[in-house]
């Protein structure tokens, strides 16, 4: 009779015997990690999997109304759980912080010990509902998803969002050892000095307080023939725990669907332009440039006589959608002075399609893992901004490690402005010399192997069936 019940309430595509399983994404609300749970969202949709995706509702609007590069088919299934939360601060970025780190959304993060109650309801209401539920949390949601452990038929994965070279460093520290100089780990790892708030060291700290104890393992946004020597090294260096790691990855679409294209003019722009001939400026969606160093970027794009498309956003507020946003002030008559070689783009960029254009030979990025896998997936090699975060160290893996790009800004002079010499000579070195061609070529045949690795066969797909089959076994 339950039984009965049961089937009646699923979904529609959820009769099979696959769709008995639940998966409940739990994403950590800032931009970089809300799309990538999204981007897994619809990998897992595709295998006839019906997917939760749980958040406070203003940041699954959030990260419904950013995606791109999607048929639009492929979203409609995601059930989006949206849980209202009490209204929370929203400050400016202070572009003048010493660190970088967007302590302006430390009272979004905050946010989350509010759905801790709502995602219990959750898990106990699919628990009774579904054979299996999986919960998918980012690994700084730890402390949101504590009732799956009471659950018998709940089982929790975590999702960590940076680098398998981050998340290797980070687990070499923890246990207090040298990092010594070797092929995987060369000398001069960045400190993490200045990567983060105190506050939100203190964050994380919490969320790790349970941290592996019950959880059945961890997915990666990252594909084996990109990072495979750090997951041989995480598998390793958790045999005791005997977890799982999957690299699933890259999450976000390798092709851009032709119904998902739309008609925006920087793409028009770049039509124009001949192949491996523009670079692509953006830092992404935590970076709030101070005015002067705003200008000294702008003259050094200039003065590189290279094509440009700059993306000049401010950082996000913990909610986008309320609000002003400052408008930085280019130096007089400074678009006038580029037209037709620069473009500046002030509003939300398709950086996926940015990226997958011909045209696009180079992007100089805050290397966020998102930035970084898309531009990999893409064949595209980097100039590395670092700004705070993993983003110190994803840099040596893109310029020292995978040797797919140029350092524009050293961690160690993280305090001092970029002038407009150093944004210049960086930007000729990886558009205009032979160094910076023989990047673009490795950039390239990575890129060609990345997405090889999603089509049937490949590595990253064997590993997504593999994860797939260990979930609905
Ligand atoms: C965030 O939560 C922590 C712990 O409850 C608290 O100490 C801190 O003041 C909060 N920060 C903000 C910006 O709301």
């Amino acid at each position: 009779m339950a039984m009965a019940n049961r089937q009646q309430h699923q979904p529609s595509h959820g009769i099979t015997k696959q769709a008995q399983v639940v998966v409940v994404m739990v994403p950590f609300p800032a931009q970089g990690h809300l799309n990538q749970l999204l981007q897994l969202s619809r990998l897992i949709l595709s295998y006839n999997i019906p997917v939760r995706y749980v958040g406070a509702t203003t940041h699954n609007r959030q990260a419904k109304q950013r995606v791109h590069g999607w048929d639009p088919d492929a979203a409609a299934n995601i059930h989006f759980h949206d849980i209202e939360i009490p209204p929370f601060r929203c400050p400016p970025p202070n572009p003048n912080a010493k660190i970088k780190f967007p302590s302006q959304l430390q009272p979004a993060f905050n946010t989350s010990s509010h759905l801790t109650e709502p995602v219990s309801m959750l898990l106990r209401a699919l628990s009774c509902k579904a054979r299996k539920v999986i919960v998918i949390h980012d690994s700084l949601m730890e402390s949101v998803i504590q009732e799956a452990r009471l659950l018998p038929n709940v089982e929790s994965y975590i999702f960590h969002s940076v680098s398998a070279f981050a998340v290797s460093l980070y687990a070499w520290e923890q246990q207090g050892k040298i990092i010594e100089d070797s092929d995987m780990f060369p000398r001069d790892i960045p400190s993490l000095e200045g990567c983060f708030t105190a506050e939100f060291a203190d964050f994380v700290a919490c969320q790790y307080n349970n941290y592996q104890k019950f959880n059945s393992g961890c997915v990666y946004n990252t594909c084996k023939l990109v990072e495979g020597a750090y997951m041989d090294f995480l598998e390793k260096e958790t045999l005791k725990e005997g977890n799982k790691h999957w690299a699933l990855g890259p999450f976000n679409p390798v092709t851009i669907p032709e119904r998902s294209k739309k008609k925006k003019f920087c793409l028009d722009w770049l039509d124009k332009k001949a192949r491996n001939s523009v670079i692509y400026v953006s830092f992404g969606t935590t970076t709030a440039l101070d005015d002067e160093q705003i200008k000294e970027l702008a003259i050094g794009l200039r003065e590189s006589k290279q094509n440009f498309v700059w993306v000049l956003r401010d950082a996000d507020k913990g909610d986008v959608f309320g609000g002003e946003e400052r408008s930085a002030e280019l130096p007089e008559g400074y678009e006038d002075s580029v037209d037709g070689v620069g473009l500046v783009v002030r509003d939300w960029a398709p950086q996926l399609e940015i990226l997958a254009h011909p045209a696009t030979g180079g992007f100089m990025s805050h290397c966020g893992w998102n930035s970084c896998l898309e531009s990999i997936t893409m064949g595209v090699p980097i100039a590395a901004w670092p700004m705070h975060s993993d983003q110190p160290r994803n840099t040596v893996l893109i310029t020292k490690i995978l040797k797919i790009g140029v350092v524009v800004k050293e961690w160690e002079l993280r305090d001092a402005v970029v002038t407009s010499n150093i944004v210049e000579s960086a930007v000729k070195r990886l558009m205009a010399s032979t160094e910076g061609d023989e990047m673009r070529k490795r950039a390239a045949e990575m890129g060609e192997s990345v997405r090889g690795s999603v089509a049937e066969g490949g590595v990253s797909r064997m590993e997504m069936e593999s994860f797939i089959a260990h979930i609905t076994s």
